[in-house]
């Protein structure tokens, strides 16, 4: 059966509270037609979560992600949140192991992991980010490095918990360059991901959809999710404008 594409915009640090609900009141106009086809989410910070969850109401056209999740369920950690009240406020997706947090912030694929079990715990579905950066590229890394975060960041989950995820393959040399990877770039690496993925959840492997990001712009979003293991993409700077992200979702549509 074919998988169903799944977009998702990282809204990363943007948008106050009135401006995301402007972005969603404009994006769920839009993606009428879209909706039922492909599978949308949006990820504001978490200052605007339970807003933009009043507003999009349960089985609407726009889901609810967050985008990072500390995987202890309470306690002393200041500025910190749980998967629970992450679930609390009706986040159906998390992202975790952003390149952006594993770079400005010290995430490690075991963090990663310890973050997607508590999510699954709480019923809460990780994105799970992976990606080379320039040099690993060049060095001819790439597929040791990516297949290293998957291992770590999958390590101990069953078929049945793999198969609730999604992964998103982010080379960190395409966030926010401008530099998107051609679709032969991302198609090599999409298929070594799922014959990872294979190795390790078996059949699940082609039901787990695995993402594209960086610098997916309306102008390459179809082309590049037109590859066989491209599932979707998971989208920064282009998803703060309406416009834009609506063209990105409306690519995933054959
Ligand atoms: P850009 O689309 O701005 O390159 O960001 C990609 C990204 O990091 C999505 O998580």
């Amino acid at each position: 059966m074919a998988r169903k594409k799944f977009v998702c915009g990282n809204w990363k640090m943007h948008k106050t509270v009135g401006e995301a609900l402007a972005l969603v009141a404009e994006l769920e106009a839009s993606l009428k037609e879209a909706a039922g086809r492909v599978q949308v989410a949006v990820a504001p910070p978490f200052t605007a979560l339970k807003p933009v969850a009043d507003a999009i109401g349960h089985g609407g056209s726009v889901e609810l992600a967050a985008q990072d999740v500390h995987f202890e369920k309470q306690g002393a950690f200041t500025g910190e949140v749980s998967a629970t009240m992450l679930a609390d406020v009706c986040c159906t997706h998390c992202i975790v192991g952003h390149s952006e947090r594993r770079q400005l912030f010290g995430e490690t694929d075991e963090s990663v992991n310890k973050k997607a079990k508590a999510l699954l715990a709480a019923g809460v579905l990780p994105i799970v980010c992976v990606g080379e950066t320039l040099a690993e590229r060049e060095a001819g890394q790439t597929l040791a490095v990516v297949g290293r975060q998957v291992r770590g960041g999958l390590a101990g989950l069953s078929p049945d918990q793999i198969g609730r995820l999604t992964l998103a393959y982010e080379p960190v040399w395409a966030i926010g360059t401008g530099k998107t990877a051609t679709s032969a770039q991302a198609q090599e690496v999409h298929a070594a991901i799922r014959a990872l993925l294979r190795e390790l959840a078996g059949g699940v492997a082609d039901e787990v959809r695995i993402q594209y990001g960086g610098s997916v712009k309306p102008e390459n979003a179809a082309e590049l999710m037109s590859q066989p293991d491209v599932d979707g993409a998971l989208v920064g700077g282009a998803s703060l404008k309406a416009d834009d992200f609506s063209k990105i979702v409306k690519g995933a549509i054959r």
